[in-house]
Formats: structure tokens, sequence, C-alpha cells
């Protein structure tokens, strides 16, 4: 009688133990297998050691599993400086069905992004940074309708950025800068997205004003060929804390309420922005660079509360506000660079002090600069700007 009992809890004992540790179901088991043979340590690495077949893959360095499932796949080793894998990513990806998070590690690995990545439908993590991958980026990609992060900067991908992937509903982070890709910024229709970095790459036209959802926190396009006003897109988007958008070719005026957003640095240089900087509140953005534009007018005394400020290479003219050259010898403002205007005065004692950790530029504008300061290289030699220049700008 009593033995029986034994057996019994034995057998309950055994089944709980199967179930812990099941198997890892075929279907993954072969996706695995034909994901290793695609790839190869990089010299110095050896994640793909521990990735012995006769044992359980849910061991494998870089494979998280749900009972018999592959849930994250983390190609790589992760430690800061380790080298790398090199080869292709096996479209055999596609198959494990229940992966919730694929990235690779810095590296080699080359080809094209498989397109089966669109049968991952519970994928919410993507991101394959710096390393080889070509092509296009594929348009069933918007099939991953809870893909929440997807970073694909630092590769080789060109063509467009699909408009199916613009779309994908649950978008937070959506970085592709440095690449080579070409044609227009889709529209982003995630309301959650916070994220979007497409720097340096060669998109090109215009930007609707519905483009982004007011979410966005982070925002660079910088070094790209952009055209056309932002002024109707930026002024909703009031929850920038950081707006990149220099080396483009964009125009129009920069919006007043675009320096009451909680930006803690904004980078405008080089574009074609023209107008005047007509602000309503003391600027609190620690950097603004506005330089190489076409503005004009006076400048505001309110950017007096901004550290470094690079009005440079613009039409501004009037004289510098006595509150900008309070908080320059103050050494609140530690960089001031209004070289290369049309500016006709400054309130300064020739004899006063510039603190060491602060610089001031006056060079080339309507005014013999009253101090000597040391002005960037590209400033040029020239004092002032030639009377004929200055005389026609006045009319
Ligand atoms: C974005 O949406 C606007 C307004 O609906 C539309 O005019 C524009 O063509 C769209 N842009 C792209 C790249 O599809």
């Amino acid at each position: 009688m009593g033995s029986s009992y034994i057996w019994v809890f034995l057998l309950l004992q055994c089944k709980f133990i199967f179930l812990v540790s099941a198997i890892l179901d075929p279907v993954d088991f072969l996706a695995l297998q034909s994901i290793r043979k695609s790839l190869d340590d990089m010299p110095g690495s050896n994640f793909l050691t521990s990735w012995d077949f006769t044992s359980d893959p849910c061991n494998f360095a870089g494979v998280y599993c749900d009972g018999n499932k592959v849930i994250a796949l983390n190609l790589g080793d992760p430690r800061a400086g380790a080298p790398g894998l090199s080869g292709r990513l096996d479209p055999a990806i596609g198959k494990l069905s229940a992966l919730a998070e694929l990235s690779v590690v810095p590296g080699r690995i080359m080809g094209r992004l498989p397109g089966t990545l669109s049968n991952l439908k519970n994928l919410r993590f993507l991101a394959i940074s710096r390393n080889f991958i070509s092509g296009d980026i594929p348009a069933s990609l918007g099939d991953l309708r809870n893909l929440k992060t997807l970073d694909l900067s630092y590769n080789q991908l060109t063509g467009s950025i699909p408009n199916s992937v613009g779309s994908l509903p649950a978008l937070t982070i959506f970085i592709l800068c440095h690449n080579k890709l070409s044609g227009s910024v889709p529209n982003f229709s995630s309301r959650s997205l916070t994220r979007l970095d497409l720097k340096h790459n060669d998109l090109s036209g215009s930007i609707s004003p519905v483009s982004l959802p007011p979410s966005i926190q982070y925002l660079s396009l910088s070094w790209n060929r952009l055209t056309g006003p932002v002024d109707r897109l930026l002024i909703r988007l009031n929850q920038l804390n950081y707006l990149d958008l220099s080396l483009n070719q964009f125009n129009g005026y920069i919006p007043p309420r675009l320096f009451t957003f909680p930006i803690s640095n904004l980078q405008l240089q080089r574009n074609q922005f023209c107008g005047p900087v007509q602000l309503v509140n003391q600027v609190t953005i620690p950097t603004v660079d506005l330089s190489y534009n076409r503005l004009w007018g006076q400048v505001s005394p309110l950017f007096s509360t901004v550290q470094n400020l690079y009005l440079n290479n613009n039409r501004f003219s009037g004289r510098v506000p006595a509150s900008l050259v309070d908080r320059l010898l103050g050494g609140n403002i530690q960089i001031l660079y209004l070289q290369h205007n049309y500016l006709t005065g400054i309130e300064i004692n020739p004899t006063a002090e510039i603190p060491l950790r602060s610089s001031l530029c006056l060079q080339y504008n309507c005014m013999v600069p009253p101090v000597e300061t040391p002005c960037p290289l590209k400033a040029g030699t020239q004092k002032t700007r030639p009377a004929t220049q200055c005389n026609e700008y006045r009319g």
C-alpha cells in the first residue's frame, strides 16, 4: 500500500521535471542550426563556441527560451569592444515564430535583411547596428505590428524608407542614422514615437507638417538634403528635448515657440532659415546654433540666458544687446559667436576682461571690434566687413 503511493509521487515528479525543461520546438532547433551555419566569430570572439547542438540550445549564449520556443536572440558577445560576428543573417530567422527580441552586436555581418523577418509577428525589438547590412529595407517589415524599437544604424542600407515601416503602430524608437537611404521621410503614425534619428543619409524632399507625432522627444535629421519649411511641423512638437536639423536645405521661419520647448540642444545651423528671430520669452536652452542661415533683424536680448550661442554667418544687424555682454563678462555665456553678420556696435569696455573659459567673436561685421578676441580660424582674418557691403545692406 505505502509503496504504491511512492510510485505515484515519483511519476508526478517526473512529469513536473519534463514540463520545466521542455524540449525545444524542432522548427526553432533547425532554424538555429541554419542561423549558426551562416555566421562566424570574428578573430578574438568566442561567442559561437557554446553553440553545440548536442546540448540544449536554450542554454546557448544569446539564446533565450520560454517553454519550447526561442523568444530572444542576442547574437554576438555584448561586452563593449568585443569583436563581433561575420557572415550573413539566414532567412531561417523568420521561422523563430515566438521571437520578441533580435539583436546583433557591431561586427561584419553582410548581405541583406532577410524579408522573412516579417513573419516574426511578436517581434518588439530589432537592433542590428554597426555592421555591413546592405540593400533595401523590406517593405514587409511593416507587418511587424508589435515592433517598438528598430535600430539599423551604421550600415550600408540603400533605397527609401518604406511608408509601411513609418506606419508601424507601436514604434517608440526608430534609428536609421549613418546609412545611404534616399527618398523622402515617411509619415510616422505611432503616437508613442519618442526618438527618431535619420542623420547622415541622403534623404530629400520636404516634410509634411503632420509627418511626426507630438510625442517625439529626440529628433535628428541632420546631414541630409531635406528642403522646405518646418515651422508648422515644429510648433506641434512641444515635447522635444533634442533637435538637430543641421546641414540640410530647410527654409522659412524658425517659429518663436520652439525656443520655449524643453530642448537642451538646438542645432539648426547650415540651412536656409530666414526672417527675424522674434523671441517672446527668455531662452533657457543651453546650446543654440543658428549659424550659417539667412536670419536677419536685431539680435534679441532674450538670448542672454543661452550658454553657447552661435549666430554667426547670418544677416543680423543693429547693436549687440547689453544683456549678452553682461552675461558674457559674468562667465554665464561661454560661446558668443556673432562673426559674419552686419552688426553695427557693441557696448563693451575695451579693457573688459573676458573670462578665460568664454569666447566672443565679432569679426567681419559692420564695426571695428572694440576688443581683441580669438576667433575660430574659419572666421578669416578680416576684422571688418567692407563698407560697401554694409551700406548696400542698409539700403
Ligand atoms: C504624409 O501625409 C501627408 C498628409 O496626409 C501627405 O500629404 C504626404 O504626401 C504624406 N507623405 C508621404 C511621404 O507619404
